[in-house]
């Protein structure tokens, strides 16, 4: 199995129109890009007072289209082959104007004739940026019910500080969050209706107010794992032990710290759980008695007396409504064995092994998946990717 970027293949028309936000399309050029997208810019004019076309030039490595009557598309169709190969169309920012000549079908300039003239296969996508009046202004309130009922999809816009000084709505959303809105809407809802628990991250076990016990997990496999399943149409709630990790768009996080903190907050939220991902390098064992107050270095040497922590997945996977249950196998050596064993002892129907040097704390993650049918590897890849492929996994053995 190979994992793969996740717009690659994928053609987006971004569609710039005149507004300050403009020069943050340039960033969300990039991101499109970086994702393996194939990133089309068509500017308005008003586009081009506030950034110049050269910028997307530069970072999508393709012409960048305003005019209609543009000689360089070779048989003059610039409004109809623009689109023709583009699964969506994203208009950031998208002015009110913009939008009003959208709502009315206009065909004055490249970009709106592009949206009318576009196959039905090409999703259109917007996100607002205005003064707040402009926003609330009912002219607009109707252009953009006109869109909505049209079937464009709606991307903000975000309430804050705006360019002229005042506070409200009419901030376009983050290029960041837009490429999120992006990337779930290209990821078919093999989830969707299910509800997804997931821990991630390492434990904490205290020794004293001031030390502690944990481990090198970043979290990020967890991490990527409860983003994807948000894209994928899940409800996601993700338990998680001490990361330095943004928290992914969409998902519900519960922090904790210690081993049996982990384990109240999976129980009380395992409710309606129908499949449950252990990512969680939950510490095996916690200080018998840790001090309340800070040890002092006094004596030469010092022992820790360490007793053993509730395993979390196997009691999930053991009680008789258990959800479909995944663990994670980090291991130095022997791979195969141990996941294959912890497979068989902890009842799990698909366990996600992998060598600690291959995985733990990195970017990327080699990976083999283990279930009832043996083995499968997945090529090496970002944790987002692998995250991706895992799911596929786990939605085929659902509906298996
Ligand atoms: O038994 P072992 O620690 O090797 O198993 C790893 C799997 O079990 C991982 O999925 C991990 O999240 C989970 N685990 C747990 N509670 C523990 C130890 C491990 O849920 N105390």
């Amino acid at each position: 199995m190979k994992p793969v970027s996740e717009l690659s293949g994928r053609t987006v028309v971004l569609g710039v129109s005149g507004g300050v936000a403009a020069y943050k399309s340039a960033e969300l050029a990039r991101l499109l890009v970086k994702a393996g997208a194939d990133v089309r810019v068509v500017m308005t004019e008003s586009a081009q007072h506030f950034v110049g076309p050269a910028t997307f030039q530069a970072i999508t490595g393709q012409a960048v289209w305003s005019d209609p009557w543009d000689a360089r598309m070779p048989n003059g169709m610039a409004h109809i082959d623009l689109t023709r190969d583009a699964q969506l169309i994203l208009i950031a920012p998208a002015t009110a104007d913009c939008i009003a000549r959208l709502a009315q079908g206009r065909a004055d300039d490249l970009l709106s004739t592009l949206c009318l003239a576009r196959d039905e296969g090409c999703a259109l996508m917007v996100a607002p940026a205005m003064n707040r009046q402009m926003w609330e202004h009912p002219a607009t309130r109707r252009n953009v019910a006109t869109l909505v009922d049209d079937g464009t999809y709606m991307e903000g816009p975000a309430a804050g500080e705006q360019a002229c000084g005042e506070v409200g709505a009419g901030r376009m959303v983050e290029p960041a969050d837009l490429l999120e809105a992006v990337l779930s809407h290209f990821t078919p809802k093999s989830l969707a209706g299910r509800q997804v628990l997931i821990t991630a991250g390492p434990t904490s076990e205290a020794i004293d107010p001031v030390r502690v016990i944990t481990n090198l997990s970043s979290g990020r496999m967890g991490y990527a794992l409860a983003q994807a399943a948000v894209r994928a149409g899940a409800r996601v709630t993700l338990v998680s032990g001490p990361t330095a990790l943004a928290l992914p768009r969409g998902v519900r996080r519960i922090d904790v710290a210690s081993a049996r903190d982990m384990r109240d907050a999976v129980m009380n939220n395992l409710s309606g759980t129908d499949v449950f991902v252990s990512v969680a390098a939950v510490a095996d064992y916690r200080p018998a008695s840790p001090s309340g107050r800070k040890i002092k270095k006094s004596a030469d040497s010092m022992s820790l007396e360490l007793v053993r922590n509730p395993d979390i997945l196997a009691e999930v996977a053991a009680r008789a409504d258990a959800p479909f249950c995944v663990g994670f196998a980090a291991e130095s050596h022997e791979l195969d064995s141990y996941a294959q064993d912890k497979r068989r002892s902890k009842r799990l129907p698909l366990v996600v092994g992998n060598l600690v040097s291959d995985g733990l704390g990195s970017e990327d993650n080699l990976v083999v998946l283990y279930d009832d049918e043996g083995r499968h590897p997945l090529e090496r890849a970002s944790k987002a990717a692998v995250a991706r492929a895992i799911l596929e996994h786990i939605s085929r053995l659902l509906k298996g």
